[in-house]
């Protein structure tokens, strides 16, 4: 059916309403544009399409770079201008928490955009054929192989590699998987049929990273304690070292070996983030900041047990929240609201151009002091 595509979810397609009021998402449409669809699937709110003939591109169009968009299943956008990838990015953020409950009308938000839309991944993970020396990515919602080139939102090392690696991958028995990354100091390491981020994970846009952890360090007040829960390797905290007396940092994942250069007074802790909290003691530092960052889950089933014995235990006012979905961030901040919070600062940071992942910040301060 013919129709015109009058927005963009922010779960990445465009959106056309039929005569009918019925809703379609259609991915690799924009704004604009008068097309011809099928319909794939059909649920009892909205159907899915996928786009048959592009009858008028929206002049808001702007080229592809990279020859495998549409079939590739890695990014969603290139076919729109960057500035309106992170206007829709803002607009979900906004869109989730005002879902949720919260009304951020008033919010100041801080945008932090990619300086760099392409070429920014520090770590692709690849899949490989020897039989057919295929080395790429999976097609969009199939396991079949997209043979690339040179991606074009990896970073040019990782594609520098790429021949070598198809190299060594044409000698494997079977199907393989290789994640690669390009490490700081610009060596390439490779994970051949290992789990995913297998040496432990590491934010993928270098750059933005380093704008995310200026933004959180400016939201973190001075104070004793610092709490860096979900913490990673320490990559929102370690800035923070010579700000407090004792910082602790908590992630299943921590790091297996503790840096040789690290002052005592940064602990890192393997745990989850809940039962640390429950075993902690109570704390006398005085003025504890916290830094949270979730995975895509969010807090979950986590959420009383986090909130209960932050706040027994070393009573923050300030909590600065990470979120990387806009629903479970929201969902987050607003059970924080509830329990005597309100949010002070937004923040919309993009570490995923081209895509429709988006970085949700938040400051949230105690209104009721304990
Ligand atoms: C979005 S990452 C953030 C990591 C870190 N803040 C950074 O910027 O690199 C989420 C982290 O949560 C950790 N994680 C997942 N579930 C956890 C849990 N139940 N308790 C503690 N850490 C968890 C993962 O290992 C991962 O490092």
């Amino acid at each position: 059916m013919k129709v015109t595509i009058h927005d963009v979810a922010r779960g990445g397609s465009g959106v056309a309403r039929l005569e009918s009021g019925e809703i379609v998402f259609v991915p690799y449409t924009a704004p604009g544009d008068e097309a011809t669809i099928k319909i794939t699937e059909k649920n009892k709110n909205y159907s899915q399409g996928e786009l048959v003939e592009l009858l008028t591109p929206s002049p808001s169009r702007t080229e592809p770079l990279c020859p495998a968009f549409q079939k590739c299943g890695g990014c969603a956008w290139q076919h729109l201008p960057y500035s309106q990838q992170f206007e829709i990015k803002k607009n979900g953020v906004l869109h989730a928490l005002k879902r949720a409950g919260i009304d951020a009308s008033n919010i100041a938000i801080d945008e932090l955009p990619a300086a760099s839309p392409y070429f920014y991944r520090n770590r692709i993970q690849l899949r490989g054929n020897p039989k057919e020396q295929t080395l790429g990515f999976y097609e969009r919602n199939s396991t079949r192989i997209i043979a690339i080139e040179d991606c074009k939102i990896a970073r040019k090392e990782l594609n520098n590699a790429l021949p070598q690696i198809r190299e060594e991958g044409s000698k494997k028995d079977s199907e393989y998987k290789v994640e690669l990354e390009v490490l700081p100091n610009g060596e390439i390491r490779a994970a051949w049929n290992m789990k995913h981020a297998a040496f432990g994970f590491r934010q993928v846009n270098d750059e933005q990273n380093l704008e995310l952890q200026k933004w959180v360090q400016n939201q973190v007040e001075t104070g004793e304690h610092l709490l860096d829960l979900f913490g990673g390797a320490g990559n929102l905290s370690l800035g923070l070292i010579s700000k407090f007396k004792k910082i602790d940092c908590v992630d299943i994942g921590s790091p297996k070996e503790r840096p040789s250069d690290l002052p005592p007074h940064f602990q890192f802790h393997r745990s989850a983030t809940a039962s640390w909290l429950e075993k902690a003691p109570t704390s006398r530092a005085k003025f504890t900041q916290v830094i949270l960052d979730p995975p895509r889950e969010g807090l979950g089933s986590d959420f009383l047990k986090i909130e209960s014995n932050l706040n027994k235990k070393f009573n923050p006012e300030r909590i600065v929240l990470v979120g990387c979905d806009p629903d479970s961030f929201a969902r987050d901040a607003f059970r924080f609201t509830q329990k005597g919070y309100h949010l002070v600062k937004l923040g919309v940071l993009d570490l995923f151009p081209q895509t429709p992942h988006v970085e949700s910040l938040a400051v949230l301060k105690r209104t009721t002091l304990r």
